[in-house]
């Protein structure tokens, strides 16, 4: 639940305040990931200047709160031991860290970079979990090591330097970075991406992963970028002594600005960056063979790859948060969504939906047993949004499963299903745990994730890429609507075979093209959203009834609400009213009621009558024209949307409550883009 950032320079002379901002603006693309404490580590002066076997001790800064505290106390710092910002480095080996809590509270000593102790042998900055800390660090004890900080992570730096005194005490060999960093990994248990700086390896970093999210950028500075395919082979980076810059990052957002040539780094590889090239050994961890990583991991070679996204995605443009950015853009996300994928026909043909990802699958599919979908937070509600457009053109019986629940429970998963992976990020740890089981079961894994090479994208079976752009709000609401269209998309394609629901399918297909047009009408409403989140600001609760279609609007406006606006809101599905809730309703509490036209308009209808005799104090979305439907005597506040393909409403209906969500929180004065408690990729169960 971290970002990390490393950056190296080769053969390219950078001053200290230009790795600085370097660093610095890494930390602050991969913020939203975490934003409670940071760090950074650079040398203290040129390591080529010294005659000693190692470099002298590099520097480390570490700071709680956001990345702004870091940059602030990082030039008092230097300012206060005279460093001379204008240094010359030739070359320069700087990482550094955002972080969200897990282990330990934020605080300066357990920041990241974590150190192997008195002149910071071995540094490692670290996103993931080390499930076995606790008995490492009693080991480690033993040999003597005093632990300083509270974190899981401060283990690894300790283990290196044991590994590599050990090493040097047995003297048989002159032991490497890379060796090192193998042995390291042999004894950690769950789930990490690493990067480690040492001054016993000058201009030199490693970075290693299994499970967290890592990837490589490459930014050739000589005369020949770019020429030939070979240009793109990292054993011909490794040969040549161009010019060039690295940068590692646990996402592409803090490497498009700098170059769009990358490696996604995979499980148990470690990635050697020495003398302007690049190596990477495989660890087998899974075999369990080794005696020792220290002989014998094997070499791979891989080729980079383009990163698709654009430096301007990575921007608020015109907007003052990534959230309201992200709501206003929802338009042009759900078009990258559907392109290429939906055909219109000629004249004769049918219209039709292609899904690449998928297209050796989904007879598969079409025969399972079950769906099952599983997800976590607002990419479960998108999957339940659609689950009845799934079940209606399908035909096979849709299940829907919270990850955690899933795996809590051990739930019957059967070779037979087909079990669908949604999330936003690909890391989410719940979501990847249960593809692990469902995986186990033999079950049919299809994966819907917004990031391209991802451990979700990458372990199921296929899937679709929901093509949404980078979300960077913590609170997702882009990829809510993409997720959405997606999986009304994945049901057109199950039920592609059917005659008699042609129609339908047709029609489904011409409310998609016409989508993002209705989608711009509804964000008109942006100014009577605030106005009415001005009449809600001091409020302490907020009911949100739906159903059918619309239950997950509930809970995903409900969710929306909360995580951002720290207002309790609750979404609740209509049906169940008179089962309990109804007891809250009086004249004080607001609630909206989701009454938009569809085949529960009439009992929407009269669960509105319910609330109203009970001196409800409603707020109803229904369809434009409808208001004197809904809201007999004007008796309530009225927004209306525009009406679309029923199961296309959800993305409709759900504009205004993230717009309220939005409005609410900067008029509480919180900070929308960086809700309390919370990150964005919860790599942590
Ligand atoms: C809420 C939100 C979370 C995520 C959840 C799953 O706005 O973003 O509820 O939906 O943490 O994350 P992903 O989709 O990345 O698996």
């Amino acid at each position: 639940m971290c970002g990390i950032f490393a950056y190296l320079n080769y053969n390219v002379t950078r001053d200290r305040r230009f790795i600085l901002e370097i660093l610095f603006n890494g930390l602050r693309r991969l913020e939203y990931r975490g934003y409670d404490s940071a760090g950074i580590s650079i040398d203290s002066s040129d390591p080529n200047r010294q005659f000693s076997d190692s470099a002298p001790s590099p520097l480390i800064f570490r700071q709680e709160g956001n990345i702004e505290s870091l940059v602030k106390s990082v030039y008092k710092d230097v300012a206060s031991i005279e460093l001379n910002l204008e240094e010359p480095f030739a070359v320069h080996a700087g990482i550094a860290h955002t972080r969200w809590a897990t282990h330990g509270e934020p605080s300066p000593k357990n920041s990241h970079p974590q150190t192997s102790g008195a002149g910071n042998e071995f540094l490692v900055v670290h996103n993931g979990v080390i499930t076995n800390y606790e008995v490492l660090k009693e080991t480690l004890i033993r040999h003597g090591f005093n632990f300083e900080s509270d974190t899981d992570t401060e283990v690894i730096p300790k283990l290196a330097k044991y590994v590599f005194d050990k090493a040097n005490e047995e003297g048989e060999q002159t032991v490497t970075f890379s060796q090192v960093v193998l042995e390291v990994m042999r004894h950690l248990e769950g789930a990490y991406a690493l990067i480690f700086k040492s001054p016993h390896y000058p201009n030199e970093l490693i970075a290693c992963k299994r499970g967290s999210p890592l990837l490589l950028g490459v930014k050739e500075l000589s005369e020949d970028m770019g020429r030939g395919a070979s240009f793109l082979d990292l054993k011909f980076i490794s040969e040549n002594g161009h010019p060039k810059e690295f940068f590692l990052s646990s996402d592409a957002s803090a490497v498009v600005e700098h170059t769009k040539k990358v490696l996604v780094i995979e499980d148990s590889e470690v990635v050697h960056l020495k003398d302007g090239g690049v190596s990477i050994l495989k660890f087998e961890s899974d075999k369990g063979k080794h005696s020792s990583a220290l002989s014998g991991p094997s070499s791979v070679q891989r080729a980079l790859s383009f990163l698709e996204m654009e430096v301007e995605q990575m921007n608020k443009g015109h907007y003052e948060h990534y959230m309201q950015k992200e709501i206003h853009e929802q338009p042009e996300s759900l078009t990258t969504t559907m392109r290429g994928r939906l055909k219109h026909g000629g004249s004769c043909k049918a219209k039709t939906v292609l899904l690449g990802g998928l297209k050796d699958h989904i007879k598969t599919i079409r025969r399972s047993r079950r769906i099952v979908f599983i997800g976590c937070g607002t990419s479960y509600n998108a999957a339940l949004a659609a689950r009845p457009i799934i079940e209606e053109l399908s035909g096979v019986p849709v299940t829907m499963e919270i990850a955690s629940d899933l795996v809590d429970r051990q739930g019957p998963i059967y070779r037979e299903d087909t079990a669908v992976f949604v999330s936003q990020s690909g890391e989410t740890a719940d979501t990847l745990l249960a593809l692990e089981y469902a995986l186990e079961n033999g079950a049919l894994c299809v994966g819907i994730t917004n990031t391209v090479g991802s451990a979700i994208a990458r372990k199921t079976h296929c899937g679709i890429h929901i093509n949404a752009g980078c979300e960077i709000g913590v609170a997702s609401t882009k990829a809510y609507t993409s997720q959405i269209v997606v999986m009304v998309m994945l049901a057109l394609a199950i039920g592609d075979d059917a005659i008699s629901s042609r129609a339908r399918r047709e029609a489904i297909i011409d409310g998609l093209f016409d989508l993002p047009n209705k989608v711009r009408e509804v964000l008109k409403l942006d100014q009577e959203m605030k106005d009415l989140a001005k009449l809600l600001i001091a409020e302490q609760s907020l009911l949100v009834f739906g159903r059918g279609y619309n239950f997950a609007t509930a809970l995903e406006g409900a969710l929306k609400v909360k995580e951002v606006s720290l207002m309790h809101s609750e979404g609740i599905l209509a049906g169940e009213m008179k089962h309990g809730p109804l007891a809250l309703v009086d004249e004080n509490l607001p609630i909206i009621v989701i009454a938009t036209r569809d085949a529960c308009f009439s009992k929407q209808q009269s669960v509105i009558q319910q609330l109203h005799a009970r001196k409800g104090r409603l707020i109803v979305v229904c369809s434009k024209g409808d208001a004197t439907s809904v809201c007999p005597g004007g008796s309530c506040r009225v927004i209306e949307v525009p009406q679309v393909e029923d199961c296309l409403q959800p993305v409709v209906n759900v504009i205004p409550l993230q717009l309220l969500a939005y409005h609410l929180t900067v008029l509480r004065g919180y900070n929308v883009d960086q809700p309390r408690n919370l990150a964005k990729s919860v790599t942590t169960q």
